[in-house]
């Protein structure tokens, strides 16, 4: 089959799977808690796609041209029985590259389970070390070292060169980009500072919030001096960057100042089971529907192909200042 392009001539390498819209933090950027409270209604069940669905589309994907999957939420280690679902999609015969992303509060106990499901690396989010700013980014009140438990963990479960994703927030955690660049300097651990995004509707984004990615750089090599290094694959959405002392690699994801769609080849799966071709979208294709339907493979492989051919999206290279204010998916119905 000829390589399926998008209107950009952009091929579909990446496939990001949601498999739960719930999340334990409330970080006030994605979940604040005002809204999130106990009375929200997540997803009922009978509308989450279910581990076979999830795996028989995959299939369709990596047909069409994917080769890495990340599994995201929400946070994807509340879903019941999760390892059974990396195990199916790591038998998956095209899939060079099976990853997840996790807020680390339950890795401590899951990860060795994962690994031996077949995962293959780990992204945690972490915002700040110190207490009261990371419990301030993640609206919880138990502090950082829940989730640093859970990094070791993982180490300890033989994950090696874990990312650890940290958004940038001005006045709120900029204070402490040395600090976590000290904490993980030398780790082998490969942390990405994220410039704060427009994702979603709740987050009254604006410019003034974000701290450019250039700002950030200089700030850690005024103390631990950096050199820029090449990207390891075309579309790599950080930039790379190393410890001139040889403590290790760190990475910055600019989507605002440097923003990366012209590479980008990321189809995204919403929970219950919509497509979604870019972070930003309004709008997805309801798969769940042809799947539920009776669609067969081919079906629903053309029905994706031709989604795919059709796409245009390059939302943050032509975001101005302000968000826009059309209404866009939320970042915990499709993960990062
Ligand atoms: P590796 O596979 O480890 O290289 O990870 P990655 O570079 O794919 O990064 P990851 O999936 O961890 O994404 C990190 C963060 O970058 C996400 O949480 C988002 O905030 C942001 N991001 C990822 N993909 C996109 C994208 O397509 N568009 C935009 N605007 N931001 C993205
Ligand atoms: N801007 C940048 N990154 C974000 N994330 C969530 N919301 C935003 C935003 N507005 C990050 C999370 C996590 C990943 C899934 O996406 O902190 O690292
Ligand atoms: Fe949960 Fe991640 Fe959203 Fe925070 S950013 S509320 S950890 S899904
Ligand atoms: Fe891809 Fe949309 Fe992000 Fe651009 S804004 S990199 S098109 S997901």
């Amino acid at each position: 089959m000829s390589d399926l392009l998008d209107t950009l001539q952009r091929p579909i390498r990446d496939l990001r799977i949601s498999v739960t819209d719930k999340c334990n933090f409330r970080c006030p950027y994605c979940m604040p808690a005002e809204i999130f409270g106990e009375k929200y209604e997540f997803l009922p069940k009978a509308e989450i796609l279910t581990f076979e669905e999830i795996t028989r589309l995959a299939r369709i994907f990596v047909a069409l041209g994917v080769t890495k999957i990340r599994v995201t939420g929400g946070e994807p280690l509340l879903r019941r029985d999760l390892e059974t679902l990396i195990a199916k999609l790591s038998q998956i015969s095209g899939v060079q590259d099976l990853t997840l992303t996790t807020n680390g509060y339950l890795l401590a106990d899951k990860a060795q389970s994962l690994k031996d499901a077949g995962l293959h690396r780990l992204t945690v989010s972490l915002d700040a070390i110190d207490d009261q700013t990371f419990n301030r980014m993640s609206g919880r009140t138990h502090g950082s070292e829940r989730v640093l438990k859970g990094i070791r963990a993982a180490e300890k479960a033989g994950f090696q060169a874990i990312k650890i994703n940290a958004v940038v927030q001005k006045d709120i955690n900029d204070h402490l980009v040395i600090d976590l660049a000290q904490h993980f300097h030398n780790t082998g651990h490969i942390l990405r500072f994220i410039e704060f995004m427009d994702v979603g509707n709740r987050n009254n984004w604006n410019l003034d919030q974000v701290v450019p990615a250039a700002e950030i750089i200089d700030r850690i090599h005024t103390v631990l001096p950096l050199e820029p290094l090449d990207p390891n694959y075309t579309g790599e959405v950080a930039k790379r960057y190393r410890y001139l002392d040889g403590g290790g690699e760190i990475g910055i994801i600019a989507s605002v100042t440097q923003p990366f769609c012209g590479d980008c080849t990321r189809a995204r799966l919403s929970t219950d089971g919509k497509l979604y071709t870019c972070l930003f979208a309004s709008e997805g294709t309801d798969l769940r529907d042809s799947l539920r339907r009776g669609a067969s493979n081919a079906h629903l492989r053309d029905q994706i192909a031709r989604i795919w051919r059709r796409r245009t999206d390059r939302y943050s290279e032509i975001r101005s200042n302000h968000t826009p204010a059309t209404r866009k998916i939320e970042m915990y119905q499709i993960g990062g």
